[in-house]
């Protein structure tokens, strides 16, 4: 949703108290903003959430005490205690994606979801994977490697950034697909351009293409950042992290895989829980979580990051993370500056990139930091990638500072 600099003012007038949420005018801060606050100083502020996000200070405290929890006594209740959080967690992140708990595994990243999926997936000698390609190396190489071993084949295919309207981007996935089209897998929204794809457009268009394509999401830049209902997507399966949008604990992850693909989709890892029998497994998509012991205290505390998510909504966070976004946007507009990410607000994302020639990005992403405090990154250019915890200020001291550094961008 796009909004206007000045409403974003109005929305977070006073809101430059820099690491906590506690100025925001948002019901839900009103209602409880000791647990919307983040531990970051001011002269050190993330807006790298495209690659790792902090947790909100209730998330490390929670996280703090089952760890803790666990040290003191490894008796079985206490184990339990911690444990059952885990399946608290699945049903919390599943009624938020529009899913059945069943159809959601608690994996370790995106990387391992991903490669679930393409290493899972029941290919055949000449079958063909179509993808776009802006996938991550674990949606994009990977399926390489499983298609030579298999014999099947990769087709990729791209999609301009200056492309004009959903139809088009439509029309030039569904052209990549053929008749011994298999898969199809995207990211949703680019990590090297924040193009922001139009998935239900996509998966429905595929769908009516090829009725037997298994069409898979990679949610990286999606899960945490924009309020998505899987239930009404026609997409197979959908990988996230917590720790990146989700701003939830390091090294835990989702894979949505939808119930009617459960069974055909082999396991990388079968571990405990399944039980004696290869027919033993555990209940709908757990069965890609049986990855043996886990840091049980991180993925506990992903129930408490659904929480702050329950708290602010999906739809909270998506709108005042892309007013945000939208402020640093105009702001560099303004500078006349080149941007890689586009301003088509069809295909617009919290992800922000300005151009810069490769032997100067990091060299920028240093000057922004020394000169804003801001933490950005240096993936396909500066990369800005603001979240809920950023403020109006952040955003202005970063305009300020790449005003100062421009003459290293393109
Ligand atoms: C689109 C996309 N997919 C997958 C990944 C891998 O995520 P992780 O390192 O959490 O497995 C990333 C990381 O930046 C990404 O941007």
């Amino acid at each position: 949703m796009a909004l206007a600099r000045r409403d974003f003012l109005k929305a977070v007038g006073g809101a430059s108290v820099a690491g906590s949420l506690v100025g925001y005018a948002t019901p839900a801060a009103a209602a409880m903003p000791a647990a919307l606050a983040f531990g970051f100083t001011d002269d050190n502020v993330p807006m790298n959430a495209a690659n790792l996000c902090p947790m909100p200070s209730s998330v490390v405290t929670a996280h703090a005490r089952y760890a803790q929890a666990l040290d003191l006594s490894l008796s079985t209740a206490s184990r339990a205690g911690v444990e059952a959080l885990k399946e608290d967690a699945r049903s919390r992140v599943a009624a938020m994606l529009g899913t059945s708990a069943d159809e959601i595994a608690i994996v370790r990243n995106t990387s391992e979801a991903n490669n679930t999926i393409v290493q899972g997936m029941p290919l055949a000698e000449g079958d063909e994977v179509v993808l776009w390609d802006q996938n991550h190396p674990s949606n994009d190489v990977a399926w390489e490697v499983q298609a030579s071993r298999l014999g099947a084949t990769v087709r990729r295919f791209s999609v301009p950034t200056d492309t004009g309207s959903i139809d088009e981007v439509v029309d030039l996935f569904v052209a990549a697909v053929g008749d011994k089209t298999k898969v199809v897998s995207f990211t949703h929204i680019s990590n090297i351009t924040g193009f922001r794809l139009p998935a239900a457009e996509i998966c429905a268009a595929v769908r009516k293409r090829k009725g037997d394509i298994h069409i898979h999401v990679d949610g990286a830049q999606t899960w945490g950042a924009v309020d998505i209902d899987l239930g009404a997507i026609e997409a197979d399966s959908f990988s996230g992290s917590a720790h990146k949008w989700f701003m939830g604990p390091r090294e835990v992850g989702i894979l949505y895989v939808r119930e009617r693909h459960i069974d055909s989709i082999w396991p990388n890892v079968v571990s405990i829980p399944w039980g004696r029998t290869k027919d033993d497994a555990p209940t709908g998509a757990r069965k890609f979580d049986a990855l043996g012991q886990r840091d049980d205290a991180a993925v506990a505390a992903l129930a408490d990051t659904a929480g702050f998510h329950e708290a602010m909504t999906p739809a909270g966070i998506e709108e005042r993370s892309m007013m945000i976004a939208n402020r640093l946007r105009e702001g560099l507009q303004d500078l006349n500056v080149k941007f890689v990410s586009t301003a088509n607000p069809a295909f617009t994302s919290s992800i922000v990139i300005l151009s810069a020639p490769r032997e100067n990005s990091r060299q920028i992403v240093e000057q922004v930091y020394d000169n804003a405090g801001v933490q950005a990154a240096a993936t396909g250019g500066l990369r800005m990638s603001p979240h809920v915890y950023n403020t109006a200020d952040h955003v202005d001291r970063v305009i300020a500072a790449v005003k100062k550094s421009r003459a290293l961008l393109s």
